[in-house]
């Protein structure tokens, strides 16, 4: 029986598969992306050229090395704090951020930074020709000694390379940039990137290199491609920030090797990134102490504290549904503030247009910043301000009750470390240990509902 030739319509926002074509992709809702593919027969061929096959048998568990490979030491700290400290030889990693927010400035320092230590790095550039990578290079200050630059798209030629010059580190910028010559589609469809990303995570495995891959995202901010892409590689970092302030958040948001969640802190200056050794500092640095409508919190990014200023502004609306306006925090749990505010404290805000801003453009997603931001609106709205050695930090409950959180020590700490000298918390429990770890010197104005802290943080 003759094989048949099949065809499939796959989605380019997110890889989804179906035999039909329709207008609008079933899975991710969005339309016109799916386009017709013919199987890619051609890639398993290719594979099988491209790289030597190696047979693989089970081994009994207590015979598989429980330590594989040393971590290769990495001089950024902030980097190797993100990837769970240094780079894991073999792993597949993909740098994903919007364009322009530094991407391959982090990765050719990242580079240079470990040719540094003598291993040979290839930096694969697609979408740079030689000479911008080489002037961004000696701008950047970079030794070029067992560096090596490829500016190809072809990734047969790249497979190539890599396995004639067996460098110790492989950078692709980017992943959307390079294709197969062996598939009909053309570069960054979702065969492409998905077939491209698979031959080189294999050969990064077999060879035992470390593969950083660069990944454009969509004006949605998701990773371009299929989803499956970030299913592939062993961590998943995003490189975030806005355009109108230097400093840049390196977050992990899937790492096999250490914890996710984990953020460095950079900032963009002539002479590429630099890290951030007090990040906590430099949010606070233009605070104005003594201003209503403001409140410091200390959010947890990852493992590590930061100490960060919410702005709040309420104002007579002109509108007959005044207007909210959340920068940096979610913008539901700022209407379930303004309601408890409302109807649990008593502050009215029916015709006031309440505006909540971050300061730094930090966007925090923990309800530890909800006692800090119904503080700042408080203070905006009686125009008195918090006392400037006071950190709040609690998460607010319907009934306007303060709910405790987690890691309250080493966020007080923090705090101490930046001459807080009080903090409003919800009430501890009465368990024995509660009080474990707390900085000794540090007052704690322990309260059990909204109405009561800001109380307590309005009163000088
Ligand atoms: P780039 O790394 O090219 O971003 P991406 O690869 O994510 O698209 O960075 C581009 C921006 O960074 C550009 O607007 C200029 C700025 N930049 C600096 O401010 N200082 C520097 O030293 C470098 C290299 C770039
Ligand atoms: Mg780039």
């Amino acid at each position: 029986m003759p094989a048949k030739q099949r065809t499939r319509f796959i989605c380019q926002n997110c890889g989804h598969l179906q035999p039909k074509w329709s207008g609008r992709c079933p899975k991710c809702g969005e339309w016109n992306t799916l386009v017709e593919q013919v199987e890619p027969r051609a890639s398993r061929a290719a594979r099988a050229g491209l790289l030597s096959e190696t047979v693989v048998e089970p081994t009994p568990l207590p015979a598989v090395a429980a330590e594989g490979q040393k971590r290769i030491p990495l001089a950024m700290g902030e980097f190797a704090r993100v990837l769970g400290g240094g780079i894991v030889p073999g792993s597949g990693v993909l740098v994903s951020g919007d364009p322009g927010i530094g991407k391959s400035t982090l990765l050719l320092q990242m580079a240079a930074a470990v040719a540094e230590t003598g291993r040979r790095v290839l930096y694969v550039s697609g979408e740079e020709s030689a000479q911008q990578v080489k002037r961004r290079a000696d701008r950047l200050g970079m030794q070029h000694e067992n560096f090596y630059l490829l500016a190809d798209v072809n990734l047969e030629n790249i497979l190539a390379q890599t396995q004639r010059l067996q460098p110790g580190l492989l950078v692709v910028d980017s992943i959307q940039a390079v294709s197969l010559d062996a598939l009909p589609n053309s570069a960054g469809s979702v065969t492409q990137v998905r077939e491209c990303a698979a031959l080189l995570l294999r050969l990064a495995k077999t060879e035992n290199i470390p593969l950083f891959l660069v990944g454009h995202v969509t004006k949605e901010g998701s990773i371009a491609g299929p989803r499956v892409l970030e299913h592939m590689v062993d961590a998943v970092l995003y490189l975030e920030g806005d355009s109108f302030h230097s400093y840049r958040l390196l977050r992990s948001i899937k790492n096999r090797f250490g914890s996710t969640n984990e953020v460095g802190v950079f900032e963009m200056s002539g002479r590429g990134l630099s890290e951030v050794a007090n990040p906590s500092e430099m949010f606070l640095a233009e605070r104005l102490p003594q201003a209503a409508g403001s409140a410091i919190a200390a959010p947890m990014e990852g493992t590590r504290p930061l100490l960060v200023e919410i702005q709040a502004l309420a104002s007579t609306s002109s509108f007959a549904q005044p207007r909210r306006t959340a920068n940096g925090v979610d913008f539901n749990r700022l209407l379930l503030i303004t309601a408890v505010l409302s109807k649990r404290v008593g502050i009215r805000l029916s015709d006031q247009d309440v505006f909540v801003n971050v300061i730094g453009g930090l966007r925090i997603s923990e309800p530890a910043i909800d006692l800090p931001v119904a503080l700042a609106i408080a203070s905006s709205v009686r125009n008195k301000p918090v006392a400037a050695d006071l950190v709040a930090i609690g998460e607010v409950g319907l009934s306007g009750e303060l709910r405790s959180v987690g890691q309250l020590p080493r966020r007080l700490k923090e705090a101490q470390k930046l001459g807080f000298k009080r903090a409003i918390t919800p009430r501890l429990s009465k368990r024995r240990g509660a009080l474990e770890g707390m900085p000794e010197d540090m007052e704690l104005i322990q309260t059990r509902s909204l109405a009561q802290a800001i109380e307590a943080a309005l009163t000088p």
